[in-house]
This record gives structure tokens, sequence and C-alpha cells, in this order.
């Protein structure tokens, strides 16, 4: 049988060194994906790793810390950009069909930002409706850097939650993270819709906990996030463990357009 064509466009390559470390250390203790990758027998597909494949490399060398056995694949839609494997990897072209895979995890940064929003839902579909039994989708955005990153977790049955990373040192308010939201999200952040009205409410836990400035954003954060964690109803949270990076997790229905 003949391989699937690979579905979606090409794009810009552009891809950066450790630029996906917030998203692969958030998923690495994320239970959903801790549990998606757990099998001995489990893959995880990247979708769309750009000119060059070192954040594939890089989010396999994490996710082998949850499963040493997890086997990857990369695919890139550009036949151009497909490299050989290396370091226990695999490339391939391919693109939203996933290459007739059926993957425990798929990820895909920085791919449809370049898409028309109409087409996201549609991209969502292709994805999950291949996704093996309790496999996550994992979409998302961040800043050239990985400073700012943001990211959706999807399952067969759609959207489930939406993070916010940053740098506790380079972003001065959790608004700052709009400029990096997914695209099902970005052309929303306008009043009236709900992930303007988070936002807002972010911003305002965050001045709340000015008081905290001196010991530093983290600890910051960690006041604003469990204020902000009361007035949400707990629909959006902070990891209780200590972390290097500010996150903010919230049910997607709290988020939705
Ligand atoms: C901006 S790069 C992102 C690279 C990397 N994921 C990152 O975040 O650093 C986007 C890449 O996605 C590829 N792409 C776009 N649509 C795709 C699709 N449907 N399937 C596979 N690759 C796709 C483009 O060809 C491009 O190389």
């Amino acid at each position: 049988m003949s391989a699937p064509a690979p579905d979606g466009r090409i794009t810009r390559g552009t891809t950066g060194l450790n630029r996906l470390r917030r998203s692969d250390r958030w998923s690495v203790h994320d239970p959903a994906v801790r549990r998606a990758i757990a099998a001995p027998s489990a893959l995880a597909v990247d979708v769309g790793y750009g000119a060059r494949p070192d954040t594939t490399l890089e989010w396999a060398a994490r996710l082998r810390t949850v499963n040493p056995g997890l086997r990857v694949v990369g695919l890139e839609i550009d036949p151009a950009r497909v490299v050989p494997g290396r370091d226990g990897v695999e490339f391939a072209r391919g693109g939203f069909e996933l290459a007739g895979l059926r993957p425990h995890l798929v990820r895909a940064f920085n791919v449809l930002r370049q898409y028309d929003e109409a087409e996201v839902a549609g991209a969502w579909t292709t994805v999950t409706e291949r996704l093996a039994p309790g496999g996550v989708f994992v979409e998302g955005t961040c800043d050239e850097l990985g400073r700012r990153c943001c990211w959706l977790t999807l399952d067969v049955a759609g959207p489930r939650t939406l993070t916010l990373a940053w740098h506790p040192g380079f972003t001065g308010r959790p608004s700052d993270l709009a400029e990096r939201l997914p695209k099902a999200l970005i052309h929303h952040n306008v009043p009236g819709e709900r992930i303007h009205a988070l936002l807002t409410l972010a911003d305002r836990c965050w001045d709340h906990a000015a008081g905290y400035a001196p010991y530093g954003n983290r600890v910051r954060w960690r006041a604003a996030a469990a204020v902000l964690a009361v007035e949400t109803g707990g629909a959006a949270r902070a990891p209780r463990r200590p972390v290097r990076d500010n996150l903010l997790t919230v049910d997607w229905g709290f988020v939705a357009p």
C-alpha cells in the first residue's frame, strides 16, 4: 500500500536550538503525556520540525527519561528538509495525516501559526483521529528563543487544556504571552472573549502579588497563580512542585472562543 499524501503545505522552516525546552520540561511531568507514552511500544511523532531536526532530537532525549524505549519519528512536509535518522530518531516526509502512523503522542509546534484560523479545526481532527487509544496531541507556538511559549493539549474528544509558559526574567506580565497564543486563540484576545478575560484576570492577580516582587518573579507568580486559581474556581492552575518556568494551565472550556 502506498503512503498517504502529506496533508498540509510547506511553510517557513525557522527553528532554534532548545527553543521548545519549556514545553519539553512540562511534557515529562504532565500525567496525561506520561500515561500516553508509558507503553513499551509507544510512539511519539513530531510534525513539522523545520529546517533542522534539533527540536525533535531534544524532545526525544527528554521523553526518553520517561520511557527509554520510546520510538520517535520526526515528520516534515518539505522533502528537502527530511534528514537521515540520528540518535535513534527517525525522520520522514509527512503531514497532519501522520504518514500512516498511529502515535501515542503527537507534537506540532510553530506549524499551525502559519495557517489560517479556519484551517485549524480540520488539522486537529486529522491528527486526533489518528492517535492511538489514550493518545495526546500537543499543539503550540513560541517566540524565537522559546522564552514565551503557549500550547494546547488535545485528545480524540478535542481540545482539553491551554498552557502558558514563560521565562520569569523576560516577561513583564502574563498578558505578554498573548502574542504567542496558538492560532485558535490569538485572534480572539479582544474584550468580550474568554481568553482576553483570563489574561486580564491573570494580570490583575500579578498586580495583586506585587508585594512578592523583592523575592523575584518566580515567587511572585506562585502567589499570583494561587489567587488566580481561587478566582477561576480551579479552572486555572499552576504546578505546586518547584518549577523553573512560570506556568499556567487552564481548562479549554474556560478560554474557548
Ligand atoms: C516554523 S517551522 C517549526 C519548526 C519546529 N517545530 C520549531 O518549533 O522550532 C514549521 C515547519 O513545519 C512544516 N510544516 C508545515 N505544515 C506542515 C504539515 N502539515 N506537516 C508537516 N510539516 C509541516 C514546515 O515545512 C516548516 O518546516
